[in-house]
């Protein structure tokens, strides 16, 4: 089985080509091309499939409010060929009985390589590392661990880990949250937060912890990655530890570059996410930071919840929304349409620099001949309007119901396979046929 993406544009530029896929890979790169399915992608887009560093599946556990089924849909919908699957699930993904189990239930379905992100500490309880040896060297291959929804907050467990996770070749994965500045936080501290009467969560939070890693990280000449960048000062210290050659890394969520605390007036617990919605100069520092490579990726937080947990008083709503598929239209609207990057720059910051940074093999490769089929197929010139219920996830909690944002992701394909096309994910279940999963 072979197939033509034609009349396509390659990161965006250069004439229309055709490109043919066979055998999982990009077979051929001209005008004219033949074979046994051609797909007129005329005025579009072709990038390398998508990466997210950043993900909550919510399986084991919380299938009521996704699982790997919806969430791959909802990934292979949004352009995603690769996704990272955090670790506080129920049970917690502290051991290979878990990972593994993550890893082998996304080839199952077969929409996109689910990676597991392991948990740095048991129980995701900050006291005790895990075995990331075990999970690093079973099935599902675990290349990054975080305690994503909690901080690794005791400075000398973060040293430990900084030290065994370099040792092991693996990633660590911060979210950068001093606990003792967020008891009973529930939105960024500032103006907004205090005339409604919310409780607030400093920038130092995040901050106080992320310049803290940097200088862990230096010390134990270990790699460190910032999850969900939210402030200015963030970003300056980011670009400090870069410039020091400390090896670190950050990630921005779209909503974080699209959304900020005026939203908050409606009490509307779609707008309750961790970290929380910050000031508009945050958002417009965050953006020149993925444009100028200090903040190096964006990762979605892809954070499904039902919707008697969203649908309550502001304070008691679950932090978290979703951002699969949104992810690109957010990316276009702050970043492609007012100028400050192109879409040549959109494959840096979605496919190529977090593959990078987690050493994936066969993501975020060139578009080239001999390159594994991992790709995507954007129409820059679509709008659609945002609602929730239509979404794959099994959860529906958007920030952005209603809104009308640019792009659409036409066709996926992992590995040489459609797995989505025209807003229709394919069925799930069906890779074992294919084989052949890079890992
Ligand atoms: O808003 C968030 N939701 N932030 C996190 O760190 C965790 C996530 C979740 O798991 O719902
Ligand atoms: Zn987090």
């Amino acid at each position: 089985m072979s197939t033509v993406i034609s009349g396509v544009r390659l990161y965006g530029g250069g004439e229309p080509v055709d490109v043919l896929v066979a055998d999982g890979q990009i077979a051929e790169i001209g005008t004219g091309l033949a074979g046994d399915e051609v797909i007129d992608c005329a005025g579009r887009v072709l990038l390398p499939g998508f990466v997210d560093l950043h993900t909550h599946l919510r399986e084991p556990g919380r299938e009521y409010a996704e699982d790997i089924e919806t969430g791959s849909a909802a990934a292979a919908l949004g352009g995603y060929t690769a996704v990272f699957a955090m670790a506080n699930t129920d049970p917690v993904a502290d051991s290979p009985v878990v990972t593994d189990h993550v890893w082998h239930r996304g080839q199952q379905v077969g929409l996109v390589d689910v990676h597991p992100v392991g948990a740095v500490t048991v129980g995701l309880k900050g006291k005790q590392l895990t075995e990331m040896g075990l999970m690093a060297a079973g099935v599902g291959k675990v290349r990054m661990f975080s305690d994503d929804g909690v901080c690794v907050d005791d400075p000398l467990i973060m040293r430990r880990a900084l030290e065994y996770a370099t040792g092991v070749g693996v990633l660590i994965a911060q979210h950068a949250e001093e606990p003792r500045l967020t008891v009973g936080a529930v939105a960024h501290e500032g103006p907004n937060a205090a005339r409604l009467g919310l409780a607030g969560w400093p920038r130092a939070a995040e901050e106080s912890i992320v310049a803290r890693d940097a200088l862990l990280a230096r010390d134990a000449g270990a790699r460190v990655h910032i999850c969900h960048a939210s402030t200015a000062g963030t970003v300056e210290l980011v670009r400090w530890a870069k410039e020091q050659g400390v090896s670190i890394t950050a990630e921005v969520t779209p909503h974080h570059l699209l959304l900020d605390d005026t939203r908050l007036t409606s009490y509307d617990g779609r707008n309750r996410v961790n970290p929380p919605l910050r000031e508009a100069d945050d958002a417009i520092a965050l953006r020149q930071a993925l444009a100028d490579g200090v903040i190096d990726c964006v990762a979605t937080d892809h954070a499904p919840h039902a919707a008697h947990e969203k649908m309550c008083e502001f304070a008691n709503a679950r932090p978290g929304m979703l951002g699969l598929q949104t992810a690109l239209s957010v990316v276009v609207e702050t970043m492609v349409r007012p100028g400050l990057i192109g879409w040549r720059d959109v494959a840096r910051v979605m496919s190529e620099a977090p593959a990078r940074i987690v050493g994936l093999p066969d993501q975020g490769r060139p578009l080239a001949v001999g390159e594994p089929a991992n790709l995507v197929v954007v129409d820059p010139d679509a709008e659609w309007t945002v609602d929730g219920g239509a979404l794959a996830s099994r959860s529906d909690n958007t920030p952005y119901e209603s809104m009308t944002l640019p792009a659409t992701v036409t066709l996926t394909m992992l590995r040489g396979r459609v797995t989505a096309r025209d807003g229709k994910s394919a069925p799930a279940g069906r890779s074992a046929a294919t084989g052949g999963s890079a890992q």
